[in-house]
């Protein structure tokens, strides 16, 4: 092959940093091939010159200061993989779209806060800006909802985004572990975060539902907009019910519209077992795509990791070395609607609760009067008296009702002097 190689500039050497640079030496040939010419990397950044990373960076250049490679006259594209809304990865974006060269990133944070920002850049000079793997990992579901979906109307897109949360989750249920013990174990193992408050939080999942969203529904990703709840309070005694009941639990991220509002929210659900998503276990990840007229896409794989990650940041380049990138978006900047947010407290969806009561005669019947009270009516109901104590669990499916009306029923439960502790809520996934 003769033909002049594309030539990379990698700001960030770490677990994708390192993985592209392997993936780029492994698949090389394939690679070009594919792209029309080789793809190469020619000058490199992190904190940290002296570390051994286990590649080989012989004739590489390297610079201290990351967004020098925006200008530097041996990168055509800058492929930032350091990570953060903050710190060096906007500038860094900023330099190199203002130098009308490509720039391709994992960074979900960077394009869940600046994705309009950013976008309007590149459109301006006219260069390219991909951002394919910081969604879902390997999965390539953005290039599925910007290219393979781009004639439907996008009804929902929804998923388990966030593979140490499913992993979380998945081993609570398998192994009947408590929440603390597992994520002890996520992290000796060098699985979870040492500060695992992004992941086990739902902000990683709210990042990545904000892109999701905005390339959904031609707009720009609204990252404050998305209601998020993480999985810390989620117990054991949940998932033991919940699985009693025919769910599992999920951290889900779901985005829909409804009479031209965006609704966005990252929750714990209970998932019914025969739906797809809840067949993704592990730290795996899955996106849901409603679509009219092709109806449920599902995707499933990888979504996080060296090689998954790598694949989807390379595959970025070979659209960039065959000239075949669109907006990032989907579509131009001053076609992107700015939807308002739906009130989730009018949003109608069936629950699960569960509630620690006195065992004594009325309660239930207090329980359920709460409920009708605020119109709310319940499909089942398990009371359970535990063995140790004058206490027992009650809980409740109900029919499908408004979030507000649940919220106010739960006051009233609260309040009873035969309620111990704050009722446990979840949606169930209705999808
Ligand atoms: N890991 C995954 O599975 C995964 C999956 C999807 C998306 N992502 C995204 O990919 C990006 C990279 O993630 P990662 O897991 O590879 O992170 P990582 O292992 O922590 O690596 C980050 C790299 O950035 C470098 N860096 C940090 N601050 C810098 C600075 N000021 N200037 C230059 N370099 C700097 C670090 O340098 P030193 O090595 O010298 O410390 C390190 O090489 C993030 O946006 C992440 O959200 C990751």
């Amino acid at each position: 092959m003769t033909k002049t190689a594309l030539r990379i500039g990698l700001a960030g050497l770490g677990t994708v940093g390192a993985g592209v640079i392997r993936l780029l030496a492994a698949n090389q040939a394939l690679i070009a091939r594919r792209a029309g010419r080789p793809i190469i990397v020619t000058a490199i950044s992190a904190r940290d010159r002296s570390r051994d990373r286990g590649i080989d960076m012989a004739g590489l250049t390297w610079l201290d200061d990351a967004t020098e490679l925006a200008a530097h006259p041996d990168v055509d594209v800058v492929v930032e993989l350091i990570g953060g809304s903050d710190g060096p990865a906007l500038p860094l974006a900023r330099r190199t779209l203002g130098a009308a060269k490509p720039f391709v990133t994992a960074n979900k944070a960077l394009i869940a806060h600046h994705g309009r920002e950013l976008a309007a850049l590149a459109e301006a000079n006219g260069a390219p800006l991909a951002f394919e793997a910081a969604v879902a990992g390997g999965i390539p579901v953005l290039k599925a909802l910007g290219e393979g979906a781009a004639a439907n109307r996008i009804v929902s897109v929804y998923g388990l985004l966030n593979g140490t949360c499913n992993y979380i989750l998945s081993r609570m249920e398998s192994d009947g572990l408590d929440f603390g013990t597992v994520l002890a174990d996520a992290q000796a193992a060098g699985f979870a975060e040492a500060d695992p408050s992004f992941d086990i939080d739902g902000i990683d999942t709210a990042h990545k539902l904000a892109i999701l969203a905005g390339l959904a529904f031609g707009a720009a990703p609204d990252f404050a907009g998305v209601a998020t709840v993480g999985i810390r309070a989620i117990d054991k005694a949940d998932i033991e019910q919940a699985a009693a009941l025919g769910f599992r639990i999920k951290l889900v991220g779901l985005a829909e519209t409804a009479d031209g509002e965006l609704f966005q929210r990252v929750h714990p659900a209970l998932v019914a077992q025969d739906h797809p998503l809840a067949a993704t276990n592990g730290a795996l990840n899955a996106v849901v795509i409603e679509a009219v007229p092709v109806g449920r896409l599902f995707l499933q794989g990888r979504g996080a990791g060296e090689g998954p990650t790598a694949s989807a940041v390379v595959a970025d380049l070979i659209d960039i070395a065959q000239r075949r990138t669109g907006l990032p978006f989907g579509m131009p900047v001053a076609e992107l609607a700015s939807l308002p947010r739906a009130d989730s407290a009018t949003r109608e969806g069936r629950y699960y609760l569960r509630l620690s009561v006195a065992d004594r005669p009325g309660v239930l019947a207090e329980l359920t009067a709460a409920l009708r009270d605020h119109g709310v009516s319940i499909e089942s109901l398990i009371q359970r008296p535990h063995a140790d104590s004058s206490a027992a669990t009650v809980v409740m499916v109900t029919h499908t009702t408004t979030e507000a009306a649940l919220q106010a029923s739960l006051e009233a439960m609260a309040a009873s002097p035969s309620v111990s502790g704050r009722p446990v809520m979840m949606h169930i996934l209705d999808l």
